[in-house]
């Protein structure tokens, strides 16, 4: 895991949108997995502005969102699909017929389910999957308790996310109690893991993640698994790691590293 502890929200979010950019520059047909929640808005704004102003080329990209609550129709304000127009896709040149988002009002989630699992591998698997993580832990909509081993399914939304995700709704008793999201597994096959994280109310979560045990009860700690992550943090999110001061040594000494000959 890189863990890199960036001065601010903005900050963090320019730097994690060079690593998306310098993929798409290296693999222009790259497949994206991509999350909604208040924490990406900055990064979508930078990749927004970087195509507007530095041509950045979306023009063979394919996405995969995370997630998607149950009953939401595509055009309602809350729902992801909505989110992924309004801060990504209609300010880029993604193709629309390389947009995937799991469905809020399929009539079969278990078909569903597999087809969207099907279709990623169609795609021939994620390039980078972005992520944010709950205050419970949770990445997706991967609850404490999920398999680290689960799939797309559907799962039924935490009180704890409930209450966090009510500040989007009118009142908590709409937010949606189900959503269909992309397994613990299935994240894992992505070939790189990009999580943000920023704010102190994420600073528990982030702790048990990167230096907690392995363990279903906070599913972002999976990411220890996963050989390829990149975990960037603001200062607030960062400030109960045990660990941050070695972090920060790191990505000073980064440039000086031994690299390859060739
Ligand atoms: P947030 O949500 O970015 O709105 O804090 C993150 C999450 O619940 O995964």
């Amino acid at each position: 895991m890189e863990v890199i502890i960036c001065p601010s929200y903005e900050e963090m979010s320019i730097m994690a949108a060079r690593e998306v950019a310098s993929l798409l520059n290296t693999k222009p047909n790259a497949v994206l997995g991509l999350a909604t929640g208040s924490t990406p808005r900055g990064l979508y704004a930078e990749l927004v502005r970087m195509h507007k102003e530095e041509g950045l080329d979306f023009s063979q990209v394919t996405t995969f969102n995370l997630d998607e609550y149950v009953g939401l129709p595509d055009d309602h304000p809350q729902s992801y699909h909505y989110f992924m127009r309004e801060h990504l896709f209609k300010h880029v040149n993604i193709p629309e017929q390389n947009i995937h988002i799991p469905s809020g009002t399929t009539r079969n989630h278990v078909a569903f389910c597999e087809w969207y699992e099907r279709r990623i591998k169609e795609c021939g698997g994620i390039d980078l999957q972005i992520l944010g993580i709950g205050a419970d832990g949770h990445i997706a909509f991967n609850e404490p308790g999920s398999s680290l081993g689960s799939r797309t399914r559907i799962k039924t939304l935490a009180a704890q996310t409930i209450k966090d995700n009510a500040r989007f709704f009118e009142k908590e008793e709409d937010v949606p109690i189900y959503a269909i999201t992309m397994g613990v597994g299935t994240i894992l096959e992505a070939r790189r893991l990009l999580l943000l994280a920023n704010g102190e109310n994420k600073a528990e979560a982030v702790r048990n993640a990167i230096e907690g045990p392995v363990c279903s009860m906070v599913t972002a700690s999976a990411l220890q698994l996963h050989p390829r992550s990149m975990i960037f943090l603001d200062e607030a999110a960062a400030g109960k790691l045990q660990m941050a001061d070695y972090y920060k040594w790191v990505q000073q000494n980064k440039p000086g590293a031994p690299k390859p000959e060739v």
